[in-house]
């Protein structure tokens, strides 16, 4: 069970980030059933990281990642620099970014340098809407398409895809995806995997979902979406509502193994 935090442009103060990672730490530790990565704004990284210190549940992660080393890329985190943190996981191509303009090949190439250097790319893929005629199904599938080209089918499983439906994101847990639909794509995404590689291979990659996740909808959408865990945006600054999604994922997790 796999939980990735992400704070996106939160908190506004280096004191504040402080406190959230201590708080979420504490939470995470009592919850040994889940890993979470927290992914900070880029200037928090240190903080956050030494904050985090040695859990063995518990890590530190980046919102993005630039497909160079070095050199002129103003604004731009270097794979090195993240290693050099001790983030060893990445948001790639969130929606918030694709909106501004980052391409499925920009994309491409920044999952493929992280897997260079030994980086988990974590990809964000998910449609702006839902049709009647299923076209939205054409553009998950480009999604991931694009995402894996270049990469070799062995490394496929050291990606991690994370299914965000546009519009769910940023919402309540009223408006998010039900657990039905999620399973549907779930096993859409693993068929499209196993088409461009092999079962085996589809079946041994991790699918998150994120898009309105909090206390109230984690269970049931871990129980019935057939996904690895969650990628969390708001309910992740938060640490009661973070507490209540480790610990309704636990109960439905028990209730699955008991089925
Ligand atoms: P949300 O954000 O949980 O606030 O919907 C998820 C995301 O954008 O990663």
């Amino acid at each position: 069970m796999l939980i990735v935090a992400n704070w996106k442009m939160n908190p506004v103060t280096k004191k504040e980030a402080e406190t959230l990672t201590k708080e979420i730490k504490k939470i995470v530790q009592k919850n040994k059933n889940a890993t979470a990565i927290l992914c900070p704004p880029a200037l928090y990284t240190d903080i956050v990281g030494k904050t985090i210190g040695r859990v063995n549940n518990l890590f530190l992660g980046a919102q993005d990642m630039s497909w160079q080393e070095k050199g002129a890329r103003t604004g731009h985190i270097s794979p090195l620099m993240l290693k050099d943190m001790g983030a060893l996981h990445t948001i790639i191509g969130h929606s918030e970014l694709r909106e501004l303009g980052e391409s499925d090949e920009q994309i491409n190439k920044k999952i493929r340098t992280a897997l260079t250097y030994g980086i988990t790319p974590i990809v964000c893929i998910g449609e702006k809407e839902r049709d009647e005629n299923g076209f939205y199904l054409g553009v998950i599938h480009k999604q991931i398409e694009t995402a894996l080209e270049g990469i070799a089918k062995k490394d496929y499983t050291d990606v991690i895809f994370a299914y965000e439906p546009i519009w769910a994101i940023g919402k309540s847990a009223r408006e998010a995806m039900t657990p039905h639909d999620l399973y549907e794509m779930s096993l859409y995404i693993k068929k499209v995997v196993s088409e461009l590689s092999s079962k085996t291979i589809a079946m041994s990659m991790k699918v998150l979902y994120g898009g309105s996740v909090e206390g109230q909808n984690a269970g049931a959408l871990f129980e019935g979406g057939s996904v690895d865990g969650f990628l969390v945006g708001h309910a992740s600054i938060d640490p009661g509502e973070f507490e209540a999604i480790l610990k309704n994922v636990k109960e439905a997790s028990a209730r699955k193994a008991q089925d």
